[in-house]
């Protein structure tokens, strides 16, 4: 049963809906007044609130604009005129569709399934949003980029939509990968991790796609394949990058047709699998190099997650390093509390060639050192001594464009102010709501 709210609407429009929306698949409220309807929301459940544009014009679009910011609930707007303004100014203020009349039921009832799809769809966001929060200690980063790699997971995770994450080594790119399989429907169906870059060309093709008995020697019996074990569920391809050309094309054929054949084999086989894939190459490059397919660098392509390297994400060097360190306390039972203020700086200073993964083991090794709760200079390996001062100079080359300029300046400030905004807004002469702006656009 879906439950509509009739709010505002003429007789007439009223009576037109009562009589085309079948009784055994709706159940109707109705209010005369914006009032009236938010007395019957305070009382009822409700799915879908069909509002009539009626004059006062204003008030009509205040209530759409009070309604969304409120609740979840979906409002259709109906409008004896097609003034494209009001349509556009209702959609703008949260309405999810706006329909004139006369009305034509096939119309209405489409209307109507859409906006049920879309409150599903925002609900199942909110869900899993809070699953993400839930789990917050997998992923831990709070800076912009970082934020912007959470929301790119939220969106991806639902769908089968093949990914592709770039970023250097160590930036997290697999535990991203694990994140969008916990996050998706395929979660508790096989997940396969292929490192496409540890096994030689000849091996490669009976990993992936299995093999028949007596295909080569060696081949005793029957092998499956990782894509036929990851069937129903998700492959996560890292190092693609380093895909030989021969299987390229075979991954292609995957993708496109999720069909293949077993090495030896001549029978085709199906499956239904989601292909995560991550690189630290630059595919765009290797494409042009003949190293890597176009066409497969265009099928991977749909759906890109970028993780900064470690570097330019100052805001996060300092919550990773405590999350592991909490960790590494906690399994060794050490007493560690966390780092001087020297240890810091020197944390903030270095620039973490191995990212994340190089942080972690610094960490780790520190652990283990540390003779006292908070771990000093005497625990960290000697690169982390020779720390240079971040430079007070920027150098530009020539031919950038100047919202490239302004990027690249404000980041080396914040570098140079150890990530610290306000000092960086200050340095820059602009508010620190006009550097959060700026730092939100890049
Ligand atoms: N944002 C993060 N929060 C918590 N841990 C992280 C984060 N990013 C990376 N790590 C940890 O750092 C280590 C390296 O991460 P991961 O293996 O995902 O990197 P990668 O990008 O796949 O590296 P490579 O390209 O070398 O395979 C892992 O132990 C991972 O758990
Ligand atoms: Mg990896």
């Amino acid at each position: 049963m879906i439950r509509l709210l009739l709010v505002c609407l003429d007789d007439q429009t009223r009576l037109f809906l009562l009589k085309h929306l079948s009784n055994k698949e709706y159940v109707f409220s109705v209010a005369n007044s914006h009032k009236k309807a938010w007395e019957i929301l305070k009382q009822k459940e409700c799915d879908v609130i069909v509002a009539g544009h009626k004059l006062p014009r204003t008030s009509a679009l205040d209530f759409v604009k009070e309604i969304s910011k409120k609740s979840l609930l979906p409002v259709i707007v109906i409008s004896g005129q097609p003034e494209v303004k009001d349509a556009t100014q209702a959609i703008r203020n949260g309405a999810c569709d706006f329909l004139v009349l006369p009305l034509r039921p096939v119309e209405l009832k489409k209307a109507i399934i859409q906006a049920l799809r879309a409150k599903k769809m925002m609900l199942e966001n909110i869900r899993l949003k809070k699953t993400f929060m839930e789990n917050k200690s997998n992923l831990i980063g709070t800076s912009s980029a970082m934020q912007r790699v959470r929301e790119q997971i939220l969106q991806v995770a639902p769908t089968k939509s093949t990914v592709l994450i770039i970023g250097e080594s160590g930036t997290g790119k697999e535990l991203i990968a694990e994140s969008i399989y916990n996050l998706s429907p395929r979660v508790g169906k096989p997940f396969v991790k292929v490192n496409c870059g540890a096994l030689p060309e000849s091996l490669l093709e009976s990993e992936l796609f299995g093999h028949e008995k007596g295909a080569f020697t060696g081949a005793l019996s029957k092998r499956k394949g990782r894509f036929e074990l990851a069937d129903s569920g998700t492959i996560f391809l890292d190092e693609i990058g380093e895909m030989p050309l021969s299987m390229q094309v075979k991954l292609l054929r995957v993708l496109e047709a999720g069909e293949f054949e077993r090495v030896g084999g001549e029978n085709t086989i199906k499956v239904n699998v989601r292909v995560i894939a991550a690189t630290n190459k630059n595919l765009e490059e290797e494409v042009k190099a003949g190293r890597f397919r176009a066409d497969l660098y265009y099928r991977l392509n749909v759906f890109v997650i970028e993780v900064p390297p470690l570097r330019d994400r100052q805001e996060d060097v300092l919550l990773l390093a405590h999350y592991f360190l909490h960790q590494f306390a906690r399994e060794s039972k050490k007493d560690v509390k966390g780092f001087t203020p020297e240890v810091e700086k020197a944390f903030l200073s270095y620039n973490w060639p191995g990212n994340v993964r190089e942080l972690k083991h610094v960490i780790e090794r520190a652990v283990i050192l540390a003779r006292s709760p908070y771990v000093g200079m005497d625990s960290l390996p000697p690169k982390l001594h020779t720390v240079a001062e971040p430079s007070a100079f920027i150098t530009l080359p020539l031919g950038l464009k100047m919202e490239q300029i302004e990027k690249i300046i404000i980041e080396k400030t914040l570098t140079y102010t150890k990530g610290n905004k306000q000092a960086a807004a200050e340095m820059l002469g602009i508010s620190l709501a006009t550097l959060y702006r700026r730092l939100k656009e890049m």
